[in-house]
């Protein structure tokens, strides 16, 4: 029988629970209020109605007044906004409270917990209003990540149409292997540009992603490239000679977007793939993740660039949503509190969505975190163990280390890094490639 150990918290003064409470969070939170403020006029061209300076104060309000609950150590109220998602946290909400003798609090509960519902409450201030309540509150800080990699991006897609139209890959072949482990990679680093790790400051693509590569390689921790490659093959046999479904849980926008669609492009083109199916956010989400209006405005910027090799990919990607080979699913399990063991339970029907797929990917550190329930568990523990009941297909997760949970490491190594780089589980500078496979024959 597993131990499954305690959830993360802010009440533990040495985690990073307790600096993401103490400062990062007060700072995102300031920074909504700056970015609204100075785009004001903005906004209310953007988002006209009689009421939309009116509504803009009022948001920018709430998010004062939800800087000072987090600040003071508040309990979590009720949400209020009546959108279809509510009753589910809120009943959750119930539950924490039931589980611990009273309302969660900033900095005692469990900081997945807490972090989640302070996203929700932004989106709840905005929800609430009438004219605003499609703003995005953090859509200027994407879109400037995403211009800002233009040269990143520039490379990546160079090299991408470089390699689809000189060599001849077959889909099981040696070399597809090889820039398959260059473009999973390719993926893996893109994760280090969030923005909610940085607080919202910019934190763009600056080097050759390509040529980062190699000298990336030591900072991979656990690289289980190898057996995501024996998936997509044993898919293959499986399906008598077909390529399976890939679906990619995605991350952040930004340079990170283009990593993935680049992946995506790779798989569908060589073979590996037959469908890919991503999953985005519902609502703007812990800074700067893919909400599915974050990824039309890509592919949209996309084309407008006059640079060949981006203009084509994204007139092609743009084809692929038309004719199916490629989908976007919008789910709210994405933006709910729980970890992914809960998921049978509390949304069956997303749970069989991805049980029916050949193979799914998941990027980023959020997504790690509610794979192995951001718990405090001992670093050598098997990923498989600390996935508990999330078993629906072969899956594998991209993650570079942003909080202070990790798994599947050999006796000795966690030391060994932290030998090296003090702050190796919070800085973004080290990932791990963590599998697990399920037999589906
Ligand atoms: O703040 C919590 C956290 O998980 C960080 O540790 C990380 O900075 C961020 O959220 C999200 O990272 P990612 O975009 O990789 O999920
Ligand atoms: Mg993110």
């Amino acid at each position: 029988v597993t131990v499954v150990p305690p959830p993360l918290s802010a009440k533990n003064v040495d985690s990073f629970a307790y600096p993401t409470m103490k400062d990062r969070i007060p700072v995102i939170i300031s920074r909504i209020v700056d970015n609204l403020t100075r785009n004001r006029d903005k906004i209310i061209k953007d988002y006209p109605g009689e009421d939309s300076l009116t509504e803009l104060k009022v948001i920018i309000g709430a998010m004062s007044q939800l800087r000072y609950e987090v600040m003071t150590n508040k309990p979590a109220a009720p949400l209020r906004d009546g959108r279809s998602d509510s009753f589910a946290w809120n009943t959750e909400l119930k539950k924490e409270t039931e589980k611990a003798g009273e309302e969660p609090k900033w900095f005692d509960s469990a900081w997945l917990w807490m972090e989640c519902y302070m996203y929700r409450r932004v989106c709840e201030s905005v929800f609430m209003s009438n004219c605003l309540k499609d703003l995005d509150v953090f859509e200027e800080q994407k879109q400037a990540a995403f211009t800002n990699s233009y040269k990143a991006i520039s490379s990546l897609t160079m090299y991408l149409m470089e390699i689809l139209s000189e060599q001849e890959l077959t889909p099981l072949g040696s070399m597809t292997k090889n820039y398959f482990l260059d473009f999973l990679q390719l993926s893996l680093w893109g994760n280090k540009c969030d923005l909610s790790i940085s607080a919202g400051n910019e934190n763009h693509q600056e080097h050759n992603p390509i040529e980062q590569l190699a000298k990336l390689k030591p900072f991979i921790l656990i690289d289980q490239t190898e057996d995501v490659f024996q998936i997509l093959c044993s898919a293959w046999e499986r399906l008598g000679g077909q390529p399976g479904q890939v679906d990619i849980v995605l991350d952040n926008a930004g340079f990170e977007l283009v990593t993935d669609l680049c992946l995506a492009e790779f798989l569908v083109s060589t073979g590996l793939a037959s469908k890919i199916c991503f999953h985005v956010k519902a609502m703007p989400w812990f800074v700067s993740d893919v909400t599915e209006r974050d990824f039309m405005w890509t592919l949209k910027q996309m084309s407008a660039m006059n640079h060949l090799a981006i203009s084509r990919f994204s007139q092609k990607w743009k084809s692929y949503l038309q004719d199916g080979k490629w989908s976007l699913r919008v789910n709210d399990y994405w933006t709910m509190p729980n970890d992914y063991n809960q998921m049978k339970e509390l949304f069956p029907n997303l749970y069989s969505d991805l049980s029916s797929t050949d193979f799914i990917l998941f990027k980023g550190d959020l997504n790690y975190r509610k794979l192995v329930g951001d718990l405090q568990w001992d670093p050598t523990t098997d990923f498989s163990v600390a996935l508990r009941d999330f078993k629906p297909t072969p899956l594998c997760v991209l993650r570079t280390l942003k909080s202070d949970v990790v798994v599947g490491l050999n006796p000795g190594q966690a030391e060994d890094v932290k030998k090296i780089d003090g702050n190796w589980m919070i800085n973004g500078e080290w990932a791990v490639i963590s599998v697990q496979s399920v037999d589906r024959s």
